[in-house]
């Protein structure tokens, strides 16, 4: 498990340091977690952070309901678990109840649940084909005409491809060199259609690159997906959201036109209401509203 959650960071592309920045510690704090040291708390907050879950335990929300989950499930009392572990039943109960220690923990699991896995991240699904041919999939022409005609010309497409219509003033290319998830999207509107493959990495990018003002709008087309506790903790306060109906068509390398076998949303960073409005009346589909009590809902409807 510990292994796995080095992994999901680095997959997020966050250092020690700026996972432990994202969740108020200091960096020793995350190298201590990822070495089988540290507090279950710390754990729970860089599991959260992370969208990290575990499979293979007990149903719950969060993992101590899931260990209680189990032991009931198993039809162990505390006492009965406490001494296949060698741990006190006040430990137990404790991390049933989110506290204690990771070292405790990982005890616990190799005798509740030896199996308990990462739980594999969602992804959107486009077939059988491998990752590079999976995110290779262009934006049509008559989706971009819209796009401008709502939102103005682009001045960067920070995942741009050669191969893409994509009209822009700027385009960040692996193939030169660039990286869209480290070089600066500098510009008034950015559109990114990212690989969907690394989605939340991508999204977590335009929203830090638009918190910053590097970007006055971003506009994402991207899946359906709102599974993850970092959108709605924090990106749905900020984003709006249009939900297209249909599918859209994208382009193959070879320049043909693919089926979608997934839905597909717009999603707006700093968009205006004038855009919003004139986007609506150009595409089939509708705006969601802002959650209410969201701390920007009022500035935005
Ligand atoms: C789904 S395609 C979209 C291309 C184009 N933005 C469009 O809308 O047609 C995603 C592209 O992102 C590129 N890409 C992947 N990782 C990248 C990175 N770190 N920086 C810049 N581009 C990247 C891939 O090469 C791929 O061409």
């Amino acid at each position: 498990m510990i292994k796995e959650i080095r992994e999901a960071r680095r997959s997020a592309g966050w250092s020690q340091k700026a996972l432990a920045g994202r969740i108020g510690v200091d960096a020793q704090a995350i190298k201590r977690l990822e070495n089988g040291v540290g507090s279950v708390p710390n754990l729970l907050a860089v599991m959260a952070e992370l969208n990290f879950c575990l499979t293979g335990l007990g149903p719950g929300k969060t993992l101590p309901e899931q260990l209680r989950a189990r032991r009931q499930k198993r039809d162990l009392s505390v006492n009965a678990i406490a001494s296949r572990t060698s741990l006190s039943r006040a430990t137990i109960a404790s991390l049933e109840r989110g506290g204690g220690s990771v070292a405790s923990l990982l005890r616990l699991l190799a005798v509740l649940a030896p199996r308990a896995r990462r739980r594999a991240p969602e992804r959107s699904y486009w077939g059988q084909v491998d990752r590079e041919n999976r995110d290779s999939r262009f934006t049509p022409t008559d989706f971009l005409a819209n796009i401008y005609a709502a939102f103005g010309e682009i001045d960067v497409d920070p995942c741009g491809s050669v191969l893409s219509p994509v009209i822009a003033h700027r385009r960040i290319l692996l193939s030169e060199g660039g990286d869209g998830l480290v070089d600066d999207w500098a510009g008034r509107v950015a559109f990114v259609n990212p690989p969907y493959s690394e989605l939340i990495k991508w999204l977590r990018r335009a929203h830090d690159q638009w918190r910053a003002g590097k970007v006055e709008t971003v506009v994402c087309l991207v899946p359906v997906r709102t599974d993850s506790a970092w959108f709605h903790d924090t990106l749905s306060a900020d984003a709006d959201i249009y939900l297209l109906q249909g599918r859209v068509k994208f382009l193959d390398p070879g320049g043909k036109s693919q089926h979608t076998p997934f839905s597909l949303m717009v999603l707006g960073l700093g968009v205006t209401v004038e855009q919003k409005a004139r986007y609506a009346e150009l595409v089939p589909g509708y705006w969601l509203a802002r959650r209410a009590g969201t701390k920007h809902a009022v500035q935005a409807n």
